[in-house]
């Protein structure tokens, strides 16, 4: 049933290139913006994704698979952060709900070890939403204020010689 498995894998591997590119899209966008917090966090992210499909393509290359490398979706021209954070959080929910889901089919096809990755991303995937909702309710709470210290954030820095992230 290895098969069943690598192909679970690289659907991931397809959503995970998906994040990379979406979140560095917002990264870039978020940078040009002047909100360095966010770009940051973006960028953080789509790293952690990246370091996903590295794991993702070891089991598939441990199982004897070919890594497919594509991406299931193209980058959505988003350029309002409200909306930015909206699309990341609910992509991050998508995730773990799949992934939760494989990390079961694995379980029924006695593949231990591609269980156990699933079940480690959905912890990342998890976490990566709550860095997401937390921005989310900032943005709530304290509106286009929060946006605009970033901005003078970025200036402070920018004058005292702290390169951004
Ligand atoms: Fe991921
Ligand atoms: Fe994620």
């Amino acid at each position: 049933m290895k098969e069943k498995s690598i192909e679970l894998l690289n659907r991931a591997i397809a959503d995970e290139l998906s994040a990379v590119h979406q979140y560095m899209y917002f990264h870039f966008h978020c940078d040009d913006q002047g909100y360095d917090l966010l770009a940051g966090l973006f960028k953080r992210t789509a790293i952690e994704e990246m370091l996903h499909i590295e794991m993702i393509a070891e089991r598939i290359l441990f199982l004897k698979g070919e890594v497919e490398m594509l991406a299931s979706a193209e980058v959505k021209k988003i350029h309002d952060v409200k909306k930015m954070l909206k699309m990341a959080a609910d992509m991050e929910t998508s995730s773990a709900r799949d992934y939760n889901n494989w990390a079961n089919e694995c379980a029924k096809n006695a593949d231990s070890v591609s269980k156990k990755l699933f079940e480690s991303l959905v912890e990342d995937e998890e976490r990566h939403f709550d860095q997401y909702d937390v921005e989310m309710e900032n943005l709530a709470k304290f509106g286009d204020n929060y946006l605009a210290l970033q901005s003078i954030e970025r200036s402070k820095n920018l004058s005292a010689g702290t390169p951004p992230e």
